[in-house]
């Protein structure tokens, strides 16, 4: 009889079609161009948990110099759960990014994924919602737009750690918006456009912004927003969004990387922060 046998390999740039096939299953909005940077961001932090041969789990890790990592892509397909598999993957990721040097990780939680991350030693920092606009998903808009020297340190104060490579990367596959004082991204997802990040130090660019922004595309977008930020919230209600699901930003380490979550009015992605 053969022993049932819990494996944890590399995600590789020639998994990226297996990814996107095992994501599918819970429904998340990564594209492949999504999968394929982050494993090229972080080559050998991306993993997949293979169960009697059979891939059934993955998990993405994002690091930001030594002082923040990101956890995200943490997913064990529903007839593999309760084994320990998302245990192992996140102890995985965790001695990962410690073995980098990294001092304190984050992620955005599920409801399904808080207890384990609680029993590994995570601690909540805030929640925010995913607000949805409901439609048709309108993958194809035009790209372009640079992030200017200001607005990458004004997204570091904001987001609390310099996370310009990565933003680099991303901004090359988003629609990038600036004035002087604020910052929006709109990216291409397999189930809904994303708007996000805004980030901005004067809150009233950011109505005008987000207007800019929505008039570039039709149909499903998602936006996750912090809870409390008002201008946010009544924004995304004057353009037809509702709140859909409940996120919790947690964080582990010996101390939190704060930021300045007031300034961020739209978030990145709970892949990456
Ligand atoms: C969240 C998620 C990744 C957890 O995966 P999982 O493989 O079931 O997680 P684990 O098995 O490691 O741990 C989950 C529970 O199973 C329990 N468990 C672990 N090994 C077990 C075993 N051999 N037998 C029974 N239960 C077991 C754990 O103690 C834990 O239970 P508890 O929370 O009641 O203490 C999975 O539910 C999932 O993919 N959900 C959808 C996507 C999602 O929400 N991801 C999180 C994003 S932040």
């Amino acid at each position: 009889m053969s022993q049932t046998q819990l494996h944890i390999r590399q995600m590789t740039l020639g998994d990226i079609d297996l990814a996107m096939n095992l994501k599918d299953q819970v429904g998340w909005n990564q594209t492949p161009d999504d999968i394929r940077r982050l494993i090229e961001y972080e080559p050998d932090g991306c993993f997949i948990a293979e169960f009697d041969g059979v891939p059934v789990g993955t998990v993405s890790t994002t690091s930001y110099g030594t002082k923040l990592g990101w956890i995200g892509m943490m997913l064990v397909l529903p007839e593999y759960r309760r084994r320990g598999i998302a245990r192992k993957l996140m102890e995985t990721s965790i001695d990962y990014l410690r073995g980098r040097g990294v001092t304190c990780i984050k992620l955005d939680a599920t409801p399904l994924g808080q207890p384990l991350y609680e029993q590994l030693g995570f601690h909540a920092e805030w929640g925010f919602q995913r607000w949805e606009r409901e439609g048709e998903n309108a993958p194809e808009f035009s790209l372009g737009g640079d992030l200017s020297a200001q607005m990458v340190a004004t997204d570091a104060v904001a987001f609390g750690a310099d996370r310009s490579c990565w933003l680099t990367s991303v901004g090359a596959g988003c629609r990038v918006f600036t004035t002087p004082s604020t910052v929006g991204m709109l990216r291409p997802g397999s189930v809904a456009t994303y708007l996000g990040p805004v980030v901005s130090e004067d809150s009233s660019e950011v109505a005008s912004m987000v207007g800019e922004m929505l008039s570039t595309v039709e149909g499903r977008i998602f936006w996750d927003i912090p809870s409390g930020n008002e201008v946010s919230e009544q924004l995304a209600s004057t353009h037809g969004f509702q709140p859909v699901r409940q996120l919790l930003r947690m964080w582990r380490g010996d101390s939190n990387v704060a930021g300045r979550p007031e300034l961020q009015f739209a978030l990145l992605d709970p892949t990456t922060g």
